[in-house]
């Protein structure tokens, strides 16, 4: 099988090994993190549209909503307090992504995880029992430190033990993961909603201590990484390791690849730094770029607020959840897809197949609701193959992004950093995504508001731009092994102002990124 990242051995070599139960076991049981990233994701849209939870903690909001019913449609959610209730988790990931950094570092992805699991653990326990705002806030504070410790720890952990061969289908397990996650939390949502009594809402929000237990007990069963074994120093256990995951005895070449690389990392002493040279403009720009285009799509939009943006537009309560768990299924099977595709039509097509797929998709959408809403927000009686027209669009858009900015926004910065920026432009790649996804979070539901059907088009317009950014400035990178990447940059139009020869050795290459797999910085 081929690698899903198209990442291939560089200069010819090729590591001994094989896929063992071990490993896949390890990487299963790790991609996990990406689960509950997904359940965080998915469960407050479905949250914030049920009734009592409304009633209990966000009483003005639900009179407004009531009040509302036969009025300005676009307005009954705009609040405040219910958008920090959401938001607030990627603030305080995006902190504590910075914080694991020097954790996994020093400490090793395993405590890292164990954090992650436990933090939201705490996190999902105070939210399940909570009794005033200050408890959802705080235990989605605590849920969002648990996201940026699994985030920053899980796909290094992935990526150091997964064979090269199969490094990029594992990335995109991590994806698919995620979507997993969004998708059990809606169907969970549409079934607590229906609990008699209106306490429904406690078991989706405290649902999320079975993913927390998962990772948490996960954590603790896992083997640490012969990278992150090597770089605190447990050079000759880490050899032990490293064949017992590839199965193999004959692990030499990798391992020292793996000590040097290790190595090399330590001589950086000021990555950040680094990442500021003109030779890196090309891999900064992509770390900046690709998660906030990412996060532009408006994708999270329809994940956080599915079932309110449906409810928005005509449906009742029940149907909305319903059309969330839809779209849910929609985003997991195309993620599929692209597993599939992304090594045989490779990351451009991708992208820009599924730019047109959503931009179509968003103008239809903008202009069933402007015809049906106007600017007044008022839809009068809605038809139901009116409804329906809008959720099939809806979902053709939800499919588009699956296949292309959703896991390639993390799998292609993820393959074209090199060794020695590697991990400092990873972090930045993370900031970014949680900026911006807390960004879309905390202001959909004023524009919404404000914008009106309008704000399908702004999304829109910024699908034009990452399409055409794409179309002229990132070049394929499908079945390139990370160490020949240079040679992408040298031979692009515009990029190859930047490398200039005497930044890479004869050969083109830097000596110490040569190994393979064992030229990743951690
Ligand atoms: C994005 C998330 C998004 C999810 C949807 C991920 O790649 O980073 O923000 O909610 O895809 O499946």
């Amino acid at each position: 099988m081929p690698a899903a990242g198209g990442i291939g051995p560089g200069n010819g070599k090729e590591y001994p090994g094989n896929l063992t139960p071990f490993v896949t076991v390890s990487c299963i049981v790790a991609a996990m993190g990406g689960l509950i990233f997904g359940y965080d994701i998915g469960i407050s849209g479905g949250v914030t549209t049920m009734t009592p939870f409304l009633q209990k903690f966000f009483r003005r909001v639900w009179e407004k909503k009531e009040a509302a019913k036969s009025t300005n449609q676009y307005c009954q959610y705009d609040s405040q307090t219910l958008t920090m209730f959401t938001s607030s988790l990627y603030l305080a990931a995006l902190l504590a992504s910075l914080a694991a950094s020097t954790v996994t570092r020093k400490l090793g992805r395993r405590l890292s995880m164990l954090f992650g699991g436990l933090l939201f653990l705490a996190g999902a326990l105070i939210n399940g029992f909570a009794k005033a705002v200050w408890m959802l806030i705080f235990g989605r504070m605590l849920l969002g430190f648990g996201v940026g410790f699994a985030n920053q720890s899980v796909p290094l952990y992935l990526s150091e033990m997964a064979p090269y061969k199969y490094r990029g289908a594992l990335n995109i397990g991590f994806q698919l993961s995620i979507t997993i996650g969004i998708l059990v939390a809606n169907v969970l949502n549409y079934s607590f909603a229906k609990i008699k009594g209106g306490w429904g809402w406690r078991l989706s929000l405290g649902g999320a201590m079975v993913p927390a237990l998962i990772i948490t007990i996960g954590s603790l069963l896992l083997p640490d990484t012969p990278n992150s074994m090597i770089e605190r120093g447990q050079t000759e256990e880490a050899r032990a390791k490293l064949k017992r995951i590839r199965g193999v005895d004959d692990v030499d070449e990798e391992f020292m690849d793996l000590v040097a690389a290790s190595d090399a990392s330590k001589l950086v002493e000021h990555p950040w730094r680094n990442l500021l040279q003109r030779k890196y403009r090309p891999h900064l720009t992509m770390a900046i770029l690709i998660p906030c285009f990412q996060q532009l799509t408006g994708i999270n939009v329809i994940m956080f607020y599915a079932p309110v943006l449906f409810s928005t537009i005509g449906f009742g309560d029940d149907a909305s959840l319903m059309s969330a768990v839809i779209t849910g299924t929609v985003n997991v099977a195309a993620t599929l897809v692209s597993i599939y595709g992304v090594d045989q039509w490779g990351r451009r097509f991708l992208f820009l197949e599924g730019g047109v797929q959503m931009l179509i998709c968003q103008a239809v959408v903008a202009t069933c609701i402007g015809a049906k809403f106007g600017t007044s927000g008022n839809p009068g009686d809605l038809p139901k193959w009116y409804a329906i027209v809008v959720v099939l669009f809806i979902c053709v858009y939800v499919a588009g992004f699956a296949w292309s900015w959703g896991p390639l926004g993390w799998l292609v910065p993820s393959e074209i950093f090199p060794l020695e920026i590697r991990s400092a432009a990873q972090s930045i790649n993370v900031s970014v995504n949680m900026i911006f996804t807390f960004l879309v979070a905390q202001v959909f539901l004023i524009m919404l508001c404000h914008m009106k059907f309008g704000l399908f088009l702004f999304f829109a317009f910024f699908v034009v731009i990452m399409s055409t950014f794409v179309y002229y400035f990132l070049p394929e990178t499908k079945g390139i092994p990370i160490e020949e990447m240079n040679q992408v940059w040298k031979s692009h139009w515009y990029w190859s102002r930047f490398m200039e020869d005497i930044d890479y050795p004869i050969n083109g290459d830097l000596e110490l990124s040569k190994g393979g797999q064992g030229a990743k910085n951690v």
